[in-house]
């Protein structure tokens, strides 16, 4: 009897639970393996911490947000004697192979662990949608719902006082989330890592936005910088007081805009939010298909492979390629979202 091992890796994202859910359902009928859940990312396999995941476990976690195996950013090629204490807990547990839900850094050891013989098999998880080789990601469709809902609602009270309003959304090295979330929501400005931005031609889609009446959105990723290099503090980044921040562009820029239109301005950091709670319809219906196709690559023996959404098949693809670079926001894509700036 085979027995696969299951991990979730990395930030968590709504729509983890639905691919646990999807392994353990076709892993145990279709096949009739065992299901062990490792806690807490790659920890769990250098530190033995198993959680064996049968089919009443993964009862009602379909809507659940969140990963019921816990996560985390460790990294086995930076602890000591990581892999090999990987082999260990693998052979301890009789393990056939691993399924690693994860994004950039849970993929790129997935791809390093089987290059070096051992099993795995990569679901491509991340809130972000930057990962490359799929078209898109879980949880991505869940964090743009909740972020245009915050812009939703940010829109009507910036009306009723007259005032900017910067929304600052996740993303650091990519803007997917602002771009998406931006077009939604009806944004006068969208600002992604991939541009620096130029706070001139900020203010003056501000400035339009206002002579027109309605208040101008203006939707920020966090990992984006202004051209020229002025001094600003990053979400992620540690300040003065050596805490590490939750925002800070969005804070920055709603500032310059106060100093240079003389307008009333304000700044909404959504952090976390958009990556808590319950995934949409569609993010639970990818992570479900991509837990059925990574059991199918597990059963034809094709590890170093990453299941992919291309178009509206699930295909399988090299980890290799999957995490060659990230998938950032071309120039056209932007250029379409650019049309409604200031309007
Ligand atoms: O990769 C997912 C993500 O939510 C990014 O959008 C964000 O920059 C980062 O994780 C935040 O990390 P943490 O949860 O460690 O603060």
């Amino acid at each position: 009897q085979m027995r696969i091992g299951v991990l979730t890796g990395g930030g968590d994202c709504p729509g983890l639970n639905a691919v646990i859910r999807a392994v353990v359902r076709k892993g145990i009928k279709a096949h009739g393996w065992e299901i062990v859940g490792f806690r807490n990312g790659w920890q769990g396999p250098i530190e033995n911490l198993t959680k064996p995941i049968d089919l009443a476990d993964v009862e009602e976690i379909l809507t659940r947000g969140g990963t019921i195996l816990g996560s985390s950013r460790t990294n086995p090629y930076k602890v000591e004697g990581g892999v090999d204490r990987i082999r260990e807990t693998i052979a301890e547990n009789q393990i056939d192979a691993i399924i690693a839900i994860g994004g950039e850094d849970t993929l790129g050891v997935a791809k390093r662990l089987t290059d070096d013989g051992i099993g795995v098999v990569g679901v491509p998880k991340t809130i972000d949608n930057d990962l490359g080789a799929t078209d898109y990601t879980f949880g991505f469709d869940t964090a743009v719902h909740i972020a245009t809902e915050a812009i939703d609602r940010l829109r009507t009270t910036a009306e009723s006082h007259h005032r900017a309003l910067v929304v600052e959304v996740m993303g650091r090295h990519a803007g997917w989330i602002a771009l998406h979330s931006g077009l939604a929501g009806g944004a006068n400005v969208i600002l992604v890592p991939e541009r620096p931005f130029n706070v001139d031609k900020v203010v003056e889609h501000v400035e339009r936005r206002f002579e027109s009446e309605f208040a101008p959105i203006i939707v920020v990723a966090e990992g984006a910088i202004p051209e020229g290099g002025a001094e600003v503090l990053h979400s992620g980044e540690r300040d003065a007081f050596g805490h590490v921040r939750l925002g800070g562009v969005g804070q920055w820029l709603a500032e310059e805009i106060a100093d240079r239109t003389g307008k009333e301005s304000r700044a909404a950091v959504l952090g976390h939010i958009q990556r808590g709670g319950t995934p949409t319809a569609y993010d639970r219906v990818l992570a479900t298909r991509f837990g059925l196709h990574a059991v199918d690559a597990v059963a034809a023996g094709d590890f170093g492979t990453m299941v992919a959404l291309r178009g509206t098949d699930i295909v399988r693809v090299k980890l290799s390629e999957a995490t060659a670079e990230l998938k950032t926001v071309p120039t056209e894509r932007y250029e379409e979202a650019e049309v409604f700036f200031g309007a």
